[in-house]
């Protein structure tokens, strides 16, 4: 492809590091860096038939750890025992109010929330870099101090998206002072801050287990971003903007938006009558015709489904069966009758299992959140592993820079 002697990619042969010749290359490259190992990591295991957080289990910690607990373990690197627990809570809480010029920024989004132009998750990626202003330690790279600066994040996080959901609605800002309700644990605080309501104790129940299944993924595209930043001794608050940007795409954590955004497009097009229908395998079929990407399906390294939408899905059902009322016009189970349609579909004859982003997208679906928050959601869960990864990464730093396959034009004079 237009590589010839005396090319970029030609020379690289004899140059340093670690740069081998055209051949070499192409046999070295993998698109989208499938199957490559792109480094070491204590924090978490990605196995077929287990996902581990420093040598837990993600059912076993679903089922009987908290989000603070597991928070707990990612950043400080063991199980908690009851006063370590207690510490970290009470330095969450004091850390959840955002400095001023964090929520005068906020504020001042709201045009731009309304227009679109802006989105939830740009809004909250320029808070973070706001925040990193205003910390003491933004610029000391130390164990100590991303430690400081990972706490002062998982606090504030929520604060920021219960903040712009009051500008979005055009409703007073709740917890200017103190980030919420200090009695509120962190997943009923964020849904607390987000509506001026405390939740329900399975809503909050269930959002807790959210952000535990979300906590966490080995080198999925946000963490491997904010590990390439902090590789070149960047900053903490830098590595996280950085994450927010890759987790904000379709094709990884803005998927469980795009879930649910494609129910609501099935339901509009079928009517709620078609649900449970042949109705359903026709729109179906009609997007393999087109080649279209379902969302919250798929996933670069399971082979045999995600662990984490098994349990989120049926958490979300069993909480939908006790709700009352219309969700966006139909029953919160018509919502998993309509997904678990989908899913059927999708495996019978794609063979593709969902990922934890579909059911998600039902489960905040009918718990009232707003559909735009959804991936700022996932990153209130996700600042943990990605604290864990960024002072991982600086604590045993290389570099983290690949080689290309260079495809441009033949080498030629300026002058010729
Ligand atoms: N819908 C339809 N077809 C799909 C889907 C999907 N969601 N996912 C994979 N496929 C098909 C592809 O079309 C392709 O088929 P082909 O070989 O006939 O061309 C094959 O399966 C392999 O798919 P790739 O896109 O090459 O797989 P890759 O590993 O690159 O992508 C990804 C993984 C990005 C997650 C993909 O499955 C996808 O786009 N899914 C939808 C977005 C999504 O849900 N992302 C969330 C991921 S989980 C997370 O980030 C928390």
């Amino acid at each position: 492809m237009g590589v010839v002697s005396g090319s970029p990619a030609s020379v690289s042969a004899s140059g340093g590091g670690g740069g081998g010749g055209a051949a070499d290359k192409q046999a070295a490259f993998a698109k989208g860096l499938e199957g490559v190992i792109g480094g070491q990591t204590g924090v978490c295991s990605i196995e077929q038939d287990k996902l581990i957080y420093r040598g837990y289990e993600i059912h076993d910690l679903a089922e009987h750890a908290t989000f603070e607990e597991v928070a707990f373990l990612l950043l400080e690197g063991h199980k908690p025992s009851p006063a370590e627990l207690a510490r970290f809570k009470a330095e969450v809480v004091a850390e959840r109010a955002l400095h001023p010029a964090a929520t005068a920024f906020i504020e001042s989004a709201g045009g731009w929330l309304a227009s679109g132009r802006a989105v939830p998750m740009d809004v909250l990626r320029t808070a973070v870099s706001i925040l990193g202003h205003t910390d003491v330690d933004c610029q000391d790279n130390s164990p100590s101090a991303n430690l400081r600066k990972a706490k002062r994040l998982l606090a504030k996080i929520p604060t920021i998206i219960g903040h712009m959901q009051c500008v979005i609605d055009g409703r007073a800002i709740i917890g200017r002072e103190l980030g919420g309700a200090p009695d509120l644990d962190h997943a009923a605080n964020l849904l607390y801050l987000m509506t001026g309501k405390r939740p329900s104790k399975d809503e909050a129940k269930v959002m807790d287990v959210s952000l535990i299944l979300y906590a966490e993924h080995e080198f999925n595209a946000s963490t491997f971003t904010t590990r390439v930043i902090a590789g070149t001794l960047s900053d903490m608050h830098s590595a996280v903007a950085g994450g927010i940007g890759a987790l904000k795409g379709p094709l990884h954590g803005g998927a469980n938006e795009m879930a649910m955004e494609m129910l609501k497009e099935i339901v509009k097009d079928i009517g709620e009558d078609g649900i449970g229908s042949a109705k359903v395998d026709a729109w179906m079929e009609q997007a393999f015709v087109s080649k279209r990407k379902l969302m919250g399906f798929g996933h670069r390294v399971y082979r045999n489904g995600d662990h984490r939408a098994g349990i989120l899905m049926g958490l979300g059902k069993k909480m939908a069966g006790t709700l009352t009322g219309t969700f966006g016009g139909l029953p919160a189970l018509k919502w998993f009758a309509l997904g678990e349609q989908v899913q059927g579909i999708m495996l019978a004859k794609k063979k593709i299992f969902p990922n934890v982003d579909f059911p998600c997208g039902m489960t905040y679906f009918t718990m009232r959140i707003p559909v735009p928050q959804y991936t700022p959601i996932f990153v209130a869960a996700r600042i943990t592993g990605w604290a864990a990864h960024i002072s991982e990464q600086h604590a045993d730093n290389r570099l983290i820079r690949p080689l290309s396959i260079y495809t441009g034009p033949a080498l030629k004079k300026w002058n010729g």
